[in-house]
């Protein structure tokens, strides 16, 4: 089925509403004329089945007895061939359109997923569980689509199918008619009662089907640390623990409909037995025909399987409901605004950056960042040296604004960085991430991933030798175009790190950001990236963050940071004369640095 870009980009943040049914009601927007097709189908072909009855009164009631016959035989039998064929043809029609429409919804609703999920905060990235938003996007979809597929088309069919025969056998016999509908609240009575019960169930179901695939996607993304500290055992009987509980609740769930359907069968076959019974004390009665009676026979039937259906529909409707909801927690996530922001600078920035007594919180959590005040001039080298956990990282990140700081504020070539875009400042700023993650893409691929365009051979190579990774990598089978990861080749984290670099020195940014991109190479490289560096940082503004010494002696300004404050500030010049915690740690790293080389040569 072709589906327009008109209603591909249809925006589902409407589908949020109190309401579930309106929410899933809005979610057919656009494909509700695909219903209505599907639903005068089912109308069709539902004529054709109560009319076949119909015929078969007329045949039984005038072709069974002796007498003139109204129309030959053969039209008799066309007439049978003929609405056999409607019936069929059209529920074929109707399956067709139901089940193509749910593919279209749900397509529609998993590429809005992906490209919503892609644009929330980071902060909702950190809080919530991959696992716990793979199993949304697939499972809780799928049930969605079900409901789309199944669920929404079997209300049309339910009630095109009771009121048609109802009203089929009103018109053969009232008494019959009015029989064949007593036990008609009750089904409903004992849906409803389920239609919680199953609710419920099911939600509990679905949730610890979340806490599965959480734990099977650490497990998997995390099989390392398994096999180095040996805990297979213990991560088997924990997986173990969650499918046992899985069960459990799968086995509740199971029980709810398997006690619903013998309840909801026992009161339709009774109405039935008392239909047939009603029906055939008139035939000895000769209230009616024997045709009449084998066409109500046909045709209760048809009221009674709709009304099972209705109980179906209605207790798998909640369980749609509730994955329809599940999925609605994330839609109404509010995205980050990339647009948003009153300057729109022309042209690139200088990349002069003015801290003054910033602070920062995380919404859980306690003051990370206090009072930092800094200014630094365009193509300056700003170094952030401090303990693990003293805020370093936080404080880059204020910079393209993945969090804005809540206290003071930041001014970049003098304008509040809250003004700007957030899109204009991530193009505007490189970071080589702490742990840089690359994709299971080719090399090139990986090192062009910033600039979106066609980028030349020779460009490609000139970041990778900037980043001294050219060399590793014609060692590779397929040079540039091997591929990163499972199915390639698999990079070490040094060799991670600086096609990272690559990455981010394509991309050309005015303010640089290296986050400890240095920490898993060896010094000779180091030297060898600081030098290629050296060049590239020219006319950029620059932070880096690193434990070594040696890597920010050159840097303009140092800030050591110590529980989210600067406790030092200055040139390495100055900082050796000072007393503090500066000194101190390149006291112990010139020492072991010196012992270092001393063994080298004693052993040499
Ligand atoms: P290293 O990278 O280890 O050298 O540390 P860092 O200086 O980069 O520290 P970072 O800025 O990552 O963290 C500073 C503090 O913020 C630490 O106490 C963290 O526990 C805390 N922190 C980091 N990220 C988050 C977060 O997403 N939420 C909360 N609540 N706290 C965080
Ligand atoms: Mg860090």
């Amino acid at each position: 089925m072709t589906v327009s870009a008109k209603v591909l980009n249809y925006d589902l943040k409407n589908v949020v509403t109190p309401n579930r049914l309106t929410g899933l009601w809005r979610m057919m927007s656009g494909f509700r004329w695909h219903y209505l097709g599907a639903t005068l189908s089912l109308g069709v072909s539902a004529t054709a089945k109560t009319l076949t009855y119909i015929l078969l009164r007329f045949f039984v009631d005038n072709y069974f007895t002796p007498g003139p016959k109204p129309v030959p035989l053969p039209v008799v039998a066309l007439g049978f061939i003929v609405l056999a064929a409607f019936e069929g043809g059209f529920s074929f029609l109707s399956g067709r359109l139901s089940a193509q429409t749910a593919e279209g919804i749900t397509r529609r609703l998993r590429n809005y997923l992906f490209d919503h999920i892609q644009h929330l905060p980071f902060s909702y990235h950190r809080k919530t569980q991959t696992g716990e938003l793979i199993q949304r996007c697939t499972s809780d979809v799928d049930a969605v689509r079900r409901f789309f597929a199944d669920q929404a088309i079997g209300v049309g069919r339910i009630i095109l199918l009771f009121v048609i025969n109802f009203v089929a056998i009103l018109r053969l016999n009232a008494t019959l008619g009015w029989i064949s509908i007593v036990v008609v609240p009750l089904v409903v009575a004992t849906s409803a009662i389920f239609f919680r019960r199953v609710s419920k169930a099911y939600e509990a179901f679905q949730e610890q089907d979340a806490v599965l695939t959480t734990t099977l996607q650490e497990n998997l993304t995390g099989v390392r640390v398994v096999k180095a500290f040996a805990r297979q055992q213990y991560e088997i009987e924990k997986f173990e623990r969650d499918n046992q509980e899985k069960f459990k609740r799968g086995k509740h769930l199971v029980r709810m409909h398997s006690l619903f359907w013998p309840a909801s069968d026992i009161l339709c076959g009774a109405q039935i037995l008392v239909g047939y019974y009603v029906g055939a004390m008139m035939v000895i009665r000769d209230e009616i025909t024997i045709g009449t009676f084998l066409a109500y026979m046909g045709l209760v039937v048809w009221i009674i399987w709709p009304m099972r259906n209705l109980g179906r529909l209605i207790v798998q409707t909640s369980t749609g409901l509730v994955s329809f909801g599940r999925v609605l927690e994330i839609i109404r996530q509010d995205r980050e605004p990339l647009d948003e922001g009153d300057v729109i600078p022309d042209g690139n920035l200088r990349g002069e950056l003015v801290f003054e007594h910033v602070g920062f919180q995380y919404e859980d959590g306690g003051k990370v960042l206090e009072d930092i005040t800094f200014s630094c001039s365009p193509g300056q080298v700003v170094a952030l040296l401090g303990s693990t956990g003293s805020g370093k990282t936080t404080l880059v990140n204020l910079l393209p604004r993945f969090y804005d700081c809540t206290e003071g504020r930041i001014l970049l070539d003098g304008i509040d960085l809250r003004r700007y875009p957030r899109r204009y400042l991530r193009k505007q700023i490189g970071i080589v991430e702490q742990e840089p993650f690359l994709f299971s893409r080719t090399i090139a691929e990986n090192i062009t991933y910033g600039v979106g365009r066609d980028v030349p051979q020779e460009e490609i190579e000139a970041a990778a030798k900037a980043a001294a990774i050219h060399d590793s990598i014609i060692t590779f089978p397929n040079g540039y175009h091997t591929l990163v990861g499972e199915k390639g080749v698999t990079l070490s984290g040094g060799q991670k790190q600086r096609v990272a670099i690559a990455r981010t020195l394509l991309k050309n940014p005015r303010i640089l950001i290296l986050d400890d991109s240095t920490s898993s190479v060896d010094t000779e490289t180091e030297a060898e990236i600081r030098e290629a560096l050296q060049r590239l940082m020219e006319n950029r503004t620059t932070f880096i963050i690193a434990h070594r010494i040696q890597s920010i002696m050159d840097a303009d300004l140092i800030l050591v940071m110590d529980k989210g404050r600067i406790v030092q500030r200055g040139t390495h010049a100055e900082l050796v004369e000072q007393e503090g915690i500066y000194r101190q740690i390149y006291e112990i790293q010139t020492r072991i640095e010196a012992e270092l080389e001393k063994e080298i040569e004693n052993a040499s």
